[in-house]
């Protein structure tokens, strides 16, 4: 339960590690068992995701694991995060278990350890079974105790071999754009409903975290959430006020109930409805580490057509950008790495950071990827000077191991160390993955 060293750390403690997650690689979308999910119902509405793409076939890693954790131990990482496809182990959320999905994670989990790999295992990463969204999904209470008890189920199947458990992934992403931006599934655009998923989620982190520390209890737990600095997209009243705003819901909307045990003063009152007495205290259970995904600085602007009054704007056109356009800001992980740690003072891992492009592969089927070289080299040197001013920073994980399912933006957007040549399904490393292998091979100072 307290940080003390595992497999995964190296000789000066510290943990490198990759990320991916479950319906963004593994494909086999209709095999051995598995239900649907709301990202399954999602890609299949017309002109949700780019190009029409679903998750059916990803990167097949559903039968290709063994060949991914052969790389992930080329790379020399200490640790891989993966999520559990919770439609996969129960088809229909609750109720029956489904052996063959239960069996795909017990190989994926052994694989690791043989490979001295350490699982970092996610309880969910967006892909919540479609019949319990058909019964409301996050926007009615008795979702938290469906996510307790199949945290109780993973439990039970893995705590004798995973010790990191994380609950959620981007709680903020999955509710905002889920719920009252759109842009993810389920594709709700109504505050009522946010204000109500949000509240939800919060009660299922607490109550998975109860669960995984009675039926686990040498585990290691954390949530992930991102932090992001918001800023006005234009010097106006209105864009600062949206970007304050934006910035309450996506960074402290789960952390400070989580952590601190309110909500934060500028939403409190939408969340009194749903409310019952003892709530915050079901919410605010002891973890022991704060995930942390990071990837750039967020401008914000006011928008009177979004249900929630903003949305994303525009950077000024002289800031330097990833080759998918988000703004590259090195200071500014930094100082969310010290704000980070300041308000939760929480041993940090940063769970996700990564540079997303268009890539192809090289005539010499090759993939140069200098830009994400010097992205990664640039973000990684930003958290060694916020260790150094005092962030307590015990890991840092690169999204991504592969190319994978970019969500709503399709197979377009590549974030992985590793090149996927989708109809062929061969895995290229690129240039960063080396470059990576070297970093971490070397101790960190
Ligand atoms: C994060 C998600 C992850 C991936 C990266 C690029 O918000 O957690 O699944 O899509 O962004």
């Amino acid at each position: 339960m307290s940080e003390t060293s595992s497999p995964s750390d190296r000789r000066d403690g510290f943990v490198w590690g990759v990320s991916t997650s479950s319906y963004q690689i593994e494909g086999a979308a209709h095999e051995d068992g598995r239900g649907a999910s709301i990202w399954d119902t999602y890609c299949r509405q017309a002109g949700r995701v780019a190009n029409g793409d679903t998750g059916d076939v990803a990167c097949d890693h559903y039968h290709r694991y063994r060949e991914d954790i052969a790389l992930m131990r080329d790379l020399g990482v200490g640790a891989y995060r993966f999520s559990i496809a919770w439609p996969r182990v129960l088809p229909h959320g609750r109720g029956r278990t489904n052996e063959a999905g239960l069996a795909f994670y017990d190989r994926l989990v052994d694989e690791l350890l043989a490979a001295g790999i350490e699982p970092w295992l996610c309880l969910y990463h967006w892909d919540l079974p479609q019949d319990l969204d058909d019964l409301g999904g996050w926007t009615v209470r008795d979702c938290a105790g469906w996510f307790a008890d199949y945290a109780a189920l993973v439990a039970r199947r893995y705590g004798d071999r995973v010790r990191r458990f994380a609950t959620f992934n981007e709680p903020s992403v999955f509710t905002l754009f889920g719920y009252g931006l759109g842009g993810n599934a389920p594709g709700i655009t109504d505050p009522g409903l946010l204000v109500r998923a949000v509240h939800h989620v919060n009660l299922g982190h607490g109550a998975a975290v109860d669960v995984l520390r009675a039926l686990a209890p040498a585990a290691s737990i954390g949530a992930i959430h991102n932090w992001q600095p918001f800023l006005p997209s234009r010097d106006t009243e209105d864009d600062k006020a949206a970007a304050e705003r934006f910035a309450t819901y996506w960074n402290q909307a789960f952390a400070d109930p989580q952590q601190l045990a309110c909500y934060p003063a500028a939403l409190a009152s939408a969340f009194e409805p749903w409310q019952q007495p003892g709530d915050l205290a079901r919410i605010c259970r002891p973890v022991d580490w704060f995930g942390l995904n990071h990837y750039s600085p967020i401008y914000a602007r006011a928008d009177p057509k979004s249900a929630l009054g903003f949305g994303f704007g525009e950077a000024p056109a002289d800031v330097e950008r990833t080759g998918i356009g988000w703004p590259i800001h090195p200071e500014a992980f930094h100082d969310t790495l010290l704000a980070v740690h300041r308000r939760y003072r929480l041993p940090i891992y940063v769970l996700e950071n990564g540079f997303g492009a268009n890539e192809e592969l090289g005539p010499g089927g090759d993939v140069p990827d200098q830009p994400r070289i010097d992205y990664l080299a640039a973000y990684t040197a930003a958290m060694r000077s916020a260790i150094a001013a005092g962030a307590d920073v015990r890991g840092y994980f690169v999204w991504s191991l592969l190319d994978n399912f970019e969500w709503s933006s399709g197979y377009g957007l590549r974030f992985g160390l590793v090149y996927v040549d989708y109809p062929t399904q061969r895995r290229v490393p690129k240039a960063s993955f080396a470059w990576y292998a070297r970093l971490i091979s070397a101790p960190t100072s």
